[in-house]
């Protein structure tokens, strides 16, 4: 069998560990791996010679040496929206997979490189270009914002590189005795920005979905100096929408000129109509590069290995695509089960925000102290006395 695995969307460590274990494993399995670059946009190439076809390459044991520890992606990566927009670039796609025998594939990406997945599925379906095409996605995104997986790789390395970022600002700010707002990424998704406040011990933590109040964070932050803090960490997530001003009147924080967010910077501007020294800083992509971690490194490898299970399983009687998810067992080990890709997208369409970390978001609640309020306990937030420890 011949497989093509490419990586697309946003890049995240430990995607090049589960490249090699996909080669790695592959290989034992006697099946070829053609290495896609750049993603769709890579597959949707043509030469004028199309032997070989300009983005595959065939990937040995060999060409995945020393990447286990490296971020980033051997194979490139691309944003390429036209490919879920356009058929006859995924048609072209096909060609391309057909002319080298590729019958299996397997995608690293996010949510957007899942719905090219699934497009091409489609476009197979109707144009019958590959017999039993099998398609295998494997969730890499810092975000962590993939329903039916606990963990997405890439997302654990990021949240050890924001931490180590506030650590290294703790020490300026208490220098100088000040405020700091810094922004994570994550985009619409709260799990970056709430286990960095978590476990960087931050005053306030302004998630994608919460309704910011320059007033409470202003009187927060006073208090907190006048209590006797040395330093204030605030957390924002990139995705904040809008903030209540001081007038009481709402501002939008996503800039329309470009799409980038810049809600720190914003808020930074408008409290500074008070007295107060507050910096704020945009951590932005250093958040997404950087040798992986271990858990990352052990998560991609787990994956890549289950993928070329899921290629090579005759048992599995299905053509649809599938995703690898990390998921709940009945004993310690968590597993990586198949999940159709179908309903992970469904799940996705519903609700762009349907994996937030509420759990999470009661605890940073009950220990930050921006905001002192009586706690509630949610329904879910359950201690149970198990009777044993099977
Ligand atoms: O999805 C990963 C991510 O890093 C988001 O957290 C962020 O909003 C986005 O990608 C940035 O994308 P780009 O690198 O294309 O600017």
């Amino acid at each position: 069998m011949n497989i093509g695995v490419l990586t697309s969307g946003g890049d995240a460590s430990g995607m090049n560990a589960a490249i090699r274990a996909v080669v790695r494993t592959a290989t034992l399995e006697r099946m070829t791996v053609f290495g896609i670059s750049f993603g769709y946009k890579g597959l949707c190439e043509t030469s004028e010679l199309k032997d070989p076809t300009p983005c595959l390459k065939q990937l040995k044991t060999e060409d995945v040496v020393r990447i286990l520890g490296t971020g980033g992606t051997i194979l490139k990566s691309a944003r390429y929206l036209k490919f879920q927009r356009n058929f006859a670039e995924r048609k072209q796609a096909l060609e391309n997979l057909q002319g080298n025998d590729i019958t299996g594939l397997v995608v690293l990406g996010g949510d957007g490189s899942f719905r090219g997945a699934m497009a091409l599925y489609k476009t197979n379906l109707k144009a019958k270009i590959i017999e039993n095409l099998r398609i295998i996605c494997i969730p890499c995104t810092i975000d962590n914002d993939i329903p039916c997986t606990k963990y997405t790789i890439g997302s654990d390395t990021a949240l050890n590189t924001v931490l180590d970022c506030i650590d290294k600002i703790r020490d300026t700010a208490y220098s100088h005795k000040r405020a700091f707002l810094i922004q994570v990424m994550g985009r619409d998704c709260d799990y970056l920005p709430r286990m960095t406040s978590i476990s960087s011990g931050a005053h306030i933590v302004l998630g994608p979905n919460d309704t910011a109040d320059l007033n409470e964070i202003y009187k927060s932050i006073k208090h907190g100096f006048k209590k006797g803090k040395e330093f204030v960490i605030i957390i924002v997530a990139e995705g904040l929408k809008r903030i209540r001003n001081f007038n009481g009147k709402y501002v939008n924080l996503k800039t329309t000129s470009n799409k980038k967010y810049s809600a720190a910077e914003k808020i930074g501007q408008l409290i500074s109509a008070r007295p107060l020294e507050i910096r704020p800083v945009v951590l932005g992509h250093v958040q997404r590069g950087g040798r992986p971690s271990c858990f990352d490194r052990i998560l991609a490898t787990r994956f890549g290995v289950s993928a070329i299970k899921a290629l090579s399983d005759n048992n599995i009687l299905t053509n649809q695509p599938l995703m690898l998810a990390l998921q709940n067992s009945s004993t310690t080990e968590d597993s990586i089960n198949c999940i159709p890709l179908a309903d992970v997208i469904k799940m996705l369409s519903k609700n762009a925000n349907l994996k937030t970390h509420d759990k999470y978001q009661f605890i940073s609640q009950a220990v930050i102290r921006g905001f002192s309020s009586k706690l509630k306990w949610p329904e879910y937030f359950k201690t149970t006395l198990k009777e044993n420890c099977s």
